[in-house]
């Protein structure tokens, strides 16, 4: 018989990256190969975000294509019939409103429950019924994180490694901690063990996962020790929170070099005002101040931030200190939305009362200001050379690269003495908003 096939597509942020990659290990042993073709798979999963109304409704229409595809298809290669699952945020949260919605949905399942994939295939198996799981899981003794499985699909020098789940904070709009419950947090033992795991694999940089990544317990006590008692070469992180970001970690930032000089650290506003109705627990002058303090840490630290316009009330003086703030901090690069009510959240209730119009202008400005700091930013590197991780090289072109400087920076170069996985020197020649370009030193 042909191996049975998996198709996963997968939508937000890391986290979900990362359990994508976990379930394709989950699948990898009971023999499942991966595939790129959807109408071919023999099951079709869709790992799905709903932190903004429109990763709801994109999940939902991909799903709809595919149950249409399902049921206009009977499948004439295979006997058995093609499977659909749904997993991740628009999973836990719908759950089985999903399966009374989509006619011909077999699986669903949230992001606490990937363990028991294996399991819930069996049932389906055998009821030949949609199969339903999303219970969340809060608790350390019962909360399985994969550790083998994680560790095992390595692809490329560079490795997410999740050491919590879940969220503890109550920012006004966000429907995170719904969805992925509250915060569970692995050992430093067994973080340490799946580190080693995959140096020993070829990976030479991790990027440590959680929610509120840096609400771990002694968080730089945790990357002191994957520096002391590992072989990896960079350590990365994503996503703190800036109220979590203590002077302990503002040190680690001045003596650790193995710490990439860059932190991405979502402001969200830079009104005083909206940052309170956002609950976000800081304010302007004393996100202002860490800032200071991490850049006096690690001088040439790259910062990126997250930026949401058009929150409920959202002024346009209370905008306007969103610009200046970014003009002040000058941060690398950010990521901006516009406000999206979520049932469920605190700010579901206050209006959404700033008109969509209003919202793209105000995100159109924050973009174009950006840009032009962004490419600003970028131009002190030309001439300059970077030491570069090399992540990828181009299929069509085999002396063209592509890597990360140390502050997170993209770099697309060219050179002839290379690999995957290496750390390089390359001179900048060029640098655009999202990118730099050089050339490998020496070449
Ligand atoms: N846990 C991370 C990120 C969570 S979601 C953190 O706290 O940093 C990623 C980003 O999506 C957030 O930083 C925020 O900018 C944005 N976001 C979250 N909820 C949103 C909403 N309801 N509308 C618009 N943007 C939102
Ligand atoms: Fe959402 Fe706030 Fe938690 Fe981030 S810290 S996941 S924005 S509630
Ligand atoms: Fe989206 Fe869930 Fe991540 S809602 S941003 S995939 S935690």
């Amino acid at each position: 018989m042909a191996p049975r096939t998996f198709f996963i597509k997968t939508f937000g942020c890391q986290m979900n990256e990362h359990d994508s990659q976990k379930i394709g290990g989950l699948l990898a042993n009971l023999g499942f190969e991966p595939t790129t073709q959807p109408e071919t798979a023999d099951l079709v999963l869709f790992n799905t975000c709903t932190v903004r109304q429109k990763a709801h409704q994109k999940a939902f229409s991909e799903i709809g294509r595919a149950i249409a595809f399902k049921n206009s298809e009977p499948r004439t290669s295979n006997l058995e019939p093609r499977l659909i699952g749904v997993c991740g945020c628009v999973a836990q949260d719908q759950g089985a409103k999903l399966i009374s919605r989509f006619q011909g949905l077999d699986l669903v399942f949230g992001p606490d429950q990937i363990y028991r994939l294996p399991e819930l295939l069996e049932i389906l198996q055998k009821t030949k019924k949609p199969v339903l799981a999303t219970e969340l899981i809060n608790s350390a003794e019962d909360y399985h994180f994969l550790d083998d499985v994680a560790a095992t699909k390595l692809s490329g020098p560079s490795a997410y490694v999740t050491i919590m789940k879940g969220c503890n904070s109550r920012c006004s709009y966000c429907i995170v901690p719904k969805v992925r419950g509250t915060e569970v947090y692995r050992t430093a033992r067994e973080i340490i063990k799946e580190i080693e795991f995959l140096v020993e694999k070829g990976c030479r940089e991790v990027t440590l996962l959680g929610q509120n990544v840096n609400s771990y317990p002694d968080f730089s006590k945790l990357i002191r020790l994957i520096s002391e008692n590992t072989n990896v070469e960079r350590i990365r992180f994503t996503s703190p929170h800036p109220k979590d970001v203590k002077d302990d970690l503002i040190e680690e930032y001045a003596t650790n070099p193995k710490l990439c000089s860059h932190i991405h650290l979502p402001v969200q506003s830079g009104s005083d005002t909206v940052l309170k109705r956002m609950r976000r627990a800081y304010n302007r002058r004393t996100y202002l101040k860490k800032v200071e303090s991490l850049k006096k840490a690690r001088p040439g630290l790259g910062i990126t931030t997250d930026v949401i316009v058009g929150f409920p009330q959202e002024s346009d003086e209370e905008f306007n200190q969103t610009l200046l703030f970014l003009k002040e901090v000058q941060f690398d690069n950010i990521f901006a939305f516009k406000y999206s009510p979520r049932e469920a959240t605190e700010a579901y209730s206050m209006e959404d009362d700033v008109p969509m119009t209003l919202k793209e202008e105000r995100l159109a400005k924050v973009l174009e200001l950006q840009n032009a700091i962004s490419k600003k930013i970028n131009q002190h590197y030309v001439g300059g050379t970077q030491e570069v991780l090399v992540e990828r090289n181009d299929r069509m072109a085999t002396r063209r690269w592509m890597g990360r400087t140390s502050c997170h920076k993209i770099v697309n170069f060219t050179g002839k003495k290379t690999s995957i996985g290496d750390i390089v020197r390359v001179e900048v020649t060029k640098a655009n908003s999202n990118s730099l370009e050089g050339n490998l030193y020496g070449t």
